[in-house]
């Protein structure tokens, strides 16, 4: 081979100065080992530090460059790391293969160089330190080698676990299983005392752990499997010191992990953290402020549950009638939710995901069950801000927040009085807290539309006819029922400037807007709920 190019210090300072590649998954011919020695070493005295991965051909080529090197009158010693924790026989001859504890090594043995130790120190301190290193892989898939077949399958629902860096199969099958009992499978695998290439490791040991992307993990997976690893080594007793989270030695685009633990001291500590500026050596993860690892306690959360409801400042309190209206009003308008989610999801498909009914299905029935449970209705104000919290929960995503807006701005309402022109503010309220936040208005063919149209008829009426009797408040809310159905009706013509339908065709919705449609449902649920309470009494 001869066009090997040899960037020299093109790795990075404090790491290597060369790799030497081959055709993927291949050992590089000893030619090319042997230009790559030369590149690096001709004219230094201090000598070149080979260290190859504990493969047969590695090892081979790696030798054959080394000896020639040496004719050549080249100052080369080599290390052979081969840190698998994979095969558990006790065989000798099943050898343990070089993963990504080498990556590990590459940085201990670089930091030294970088401190002008002399090539027999530094062999002696990277030999010691990959014999008390260890590495095992999982995977989810096999890899796929450019033009070729993949090496082995996998069931969508299996697991290889013990895998070598070159695509070939692991030890071991299992099935797929929650990150943490995973992670629990690999350490134990690793430390089995059965086992003849285990990592020895005891209570008080102090260590650096590398969570190794194998090629195609997502970041996110890649964070979890480092929080259980350190949950679990923590658990053993372990002195987790340093976490390295990267994609350091991969097999192509395999799906899955290594989890290499190293034994360290302090002063091994130091040369893991000696600058480097390699690309992809990842930073330490660390406290803020701290300068080595430690988990810190969780932070104690504020409990939402628990706050109890201040009645003095809980605003005005209403009758036992109107609670009585109130606990029909909200019986009707989430029963009514509830019956009508299939139709809402129907209608949802044409622009949403088609769970707009599910979603409000849910809050629905989070508040007939607390209604059931005995909820505290005397107070509008702290009525509204339960409810509030109990959508968000219950609902959670846009819809939810939605909701959850509305109630908490209405609630501002009830300051010292509770009339019908007091209801009909809070409706505004809860709209304008709902504008401010999503940036939608009457008119962007939302649940606005419906909303401001109830509203707009609510307080004409009860301006015009006024609302001393009961009766007359009715009228009245039997005009904002009307509006709000005839509101969502209408918007199955306009075109969405707002929420997810905005995003849609607009040729393609020509349905009314689900959410607009729900505000026509539970409006007229709480004006049959009024009129029904108020014939009771007649
Ligand atoms: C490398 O693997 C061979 C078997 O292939 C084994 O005998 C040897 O102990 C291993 N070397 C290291 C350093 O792990």
């Amino acid at each position: 081979m001869n066009n090997v190019e040899i960037n020299k210090g093109f790795v990075g300072p404090g790491m290597l100065t060369a790799v030497v590649p081959g055709e993927i998954f291949t050992s590089p011919s000893s030619e090319a080992i042997l230009m790559a020695l030369h590149a690096v070493g001709s004219g230094s005295k201090s000598g070149t530090l080979i260290i190859a991965a504990n493969y047969t051909g590695d090892r081979l080529n790696f030798g054959s460059a080394m000896e020639k090197a040496k004719l050549d009158g080249l100052n080369v010693e080599m290390i052979v790391v081969g840190e698998d924790c994979a095969l558990q026989s006790s065989d000798k001859s099943a050898g343990r293969r070089g993963l990504c504890g080498i990556v590990l090594m590459f940085k201990i043995a670089g930091a030294l160089a970088e401190e002008g130790k002399s090539l027999k120190e530094i062999c002696e301190i990277v030999k010691h330190a990959s014999e008390n290193s260890g590495t095992i892989g999982i995977s989810l898939t096999p890899c796929s080698i450019p033009g070729s077949d993949s090496s082995f399958s996998l069931g969508s629902d299996e697991m290889e676990l013990g895998l070598g860096v070159h695509g070939e199969a692991g030890v071991m099958r299992l099935k797929v299983m929650p990150a943490q009992d995973v992670v629990k499978k690999m350490v134990d695998h690793m430390t089995n005392p059965e086992s003849a290439s285990r990592l020895d490791v005891k209570k008080g040991d102090c260590v650096a752990v590398v969570i190794n992307n194998l090629g195609g993990t997502s970041r996110m997976e890649m964070n979890i499997v480092a929080k259980e690893t350190i949950s679990y080594l923590e658990l053993m007793g372990l002195l987790v010191e340093r976490v390295y989270v990267g994609t350091l030695m991969t097999s192509l685009e395999m799906a899955g992990v290594s989890i290499t633990v190293l034994k360290v001291t302090s002063f091994l500590l130091n040369c893991l953290d000696a600058p480097t500026s390699a690309y992809a050596w990842p930073n330490c993860y660390l406290p803020v402020g701290a300068k080595t690892r430690f988990t810190p306690e969780p932070i104690k959360l504020y409990s939402l549950a628990s706050k109890v409801p201040d009645l003095e400042a809980a605003g005005p309190q209403i009758s036992q009638k109107g609670e009585a209206i109130i606990r029909q009003a909200l019986s009707f308008s989430c029963s009514a939710l509830v019956s009508c989610e299939k139709q809402l999801n129907c209608l949802d498909r044409e622009g949403g995901d088609g769970d707009c009914g599910s979603t409000l299905c849910k809050g629905a029935r989070a508040i007939l069950d607390l209604l059931e449970k005995g909820l505290e209705l005397s107070y509008p104000s702290q009525l509204l801000l339960t409810l509030g919290s109990v959508v968000e929960r219950s609902m959670g995503g846009t819809s939810g927040a939605i909701y959850s807006l509305f109630f908490t701005g209405a609630a501002k309402a009830f300051i010292d009085q509770c009339t019908a022109n007091t209801w009909c503010y809070a409706v505004e309220l809860g709209m304008q807290a709902i504008m401010k936040y999503s940036g939608a208005e009457p008119g962007d063919r939302t649940m606005l539309d419906a909303l401001s149209a109830a509203h707009r008829a609510l307080s004409e009426e009860l301006q015009r006819n006024g609302n001393d009797s009961l009766e007359e408040c009715l009228t009245a809310l039997k005009g904002a029922a009307q509006a709000a159905e005839k509101a969502a009706v209408a918007t199955a013509t306009m075109k969405a400037k707002a929420g997810r339908a905005s995003y849609v065709n607009a040729d393609r919705v020509n349905t009314p807007d689900p959410g607009a449609h729900a505000v026509g449902i539970w409006m007229r649920a709480v004006y049959e709920a009024v009129k029904q309470q108020i014939r009771l009494r007649t």
